[in-house]
């Protein structure tokens, strides 16, 4: 039974977009609304699992008995996991962490200018695979957004970030993904188990993916 393992099992889930600062009136981010992964607190605090939230800028209500830590940028992300990340027994990184932020940050707001503009941009760091390569006791759940060749891909982050089960949603198909209240995923364990579950709401999602995850604890 799900709930019976999940009791008082500390559970770090990670949500939402991140925003990597241009200057003070501008970012980057992404399209993640928080859904899925604040589908999966909710489901996780319901088992009885001690659950640590650590939030990009999102318009949802915080779930009342997690531990709700609220970031911005990547590199907050980052610090914020690491600080967690002895003391829990599985991290579900379902955030949509930004790849890249701009190289230098502007203290004031960028004129126009004529003609085009470029951005530099440089590499953030990849926490998920940070997590992977400094895994003791912890079970380490990643997601995989792809808009291609979902399962090579999916399977590819499993093995290299030293994960032990990813959850796949190809963002492009109607239903899943970004935004919706609705996803289609596929799971993959490193057993090399898979499952592939119909278009089901965020919580249904979360509810089996909590099962699966319970599965290897
Ligand atoms: O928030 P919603 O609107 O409900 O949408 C849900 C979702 C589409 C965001 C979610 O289902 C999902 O797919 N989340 C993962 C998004 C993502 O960034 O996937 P990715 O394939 O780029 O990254 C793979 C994994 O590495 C992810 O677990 C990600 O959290 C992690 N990662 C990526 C980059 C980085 N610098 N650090 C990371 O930890």
């Amino acid at each position: 039974n799900t709930d019976d393992i999940l009791k008082d099992r500390h559970i770090v889930i990670t949500a939402g977009p991140t925003r990597e600062t241009i200057d003070p009136v501008r970012f980057f981010t992404n399209r993640s609304s928080g859904k899925m992964g604040y589908a999966l607190a909710e489901h996780a605090i319901k088992s009885g699992a001690k659950v640590t939230l650590i939030s990009g800028p999102v318009h949802l209500k915080e779930p009342e008995e997690a531990h709700y830590v609220p970031v911005e940028t990547a590199d907050e992300m980052f610090d914020e996991v690491m600080k967690v990340y002895q003391q829990a027994d599985v991290v579900i990184k379902t955030a949509a962490v930004a790849d890249y932020r701009p190289k230098i940050v502007y203290d004031q707001k960028m004129k126009k200018q004529d003609g085009d503009l470029s951005i530099e941009m440089e590499r953030t760091k990849d926490i998920l695979k940070e997590l992977g390569a400094r895994k003791e006791h912890q079970l380490l759940i990643g997601f995989a957004a792809e808009t291609n060749d979902v399962e090579t891909y999916a399977r590819k982050k499993l093995e290299s970030k030293n994960l032990d089960m990813i959850v796949a949603n190809n963002v492009k198909e109607n239903g899943a993904g970004f935004g919706t209240d609705t996803n289609i995923v596929t799971i993959y364990k490193r057993s090399g188990e898979k499952t592939a579950l119909p278009l089901l709401t965020k919580d249904e999602v979360a509810e089996k993916v909590l099962k699966e995850i319970a599965s290897l604890l």
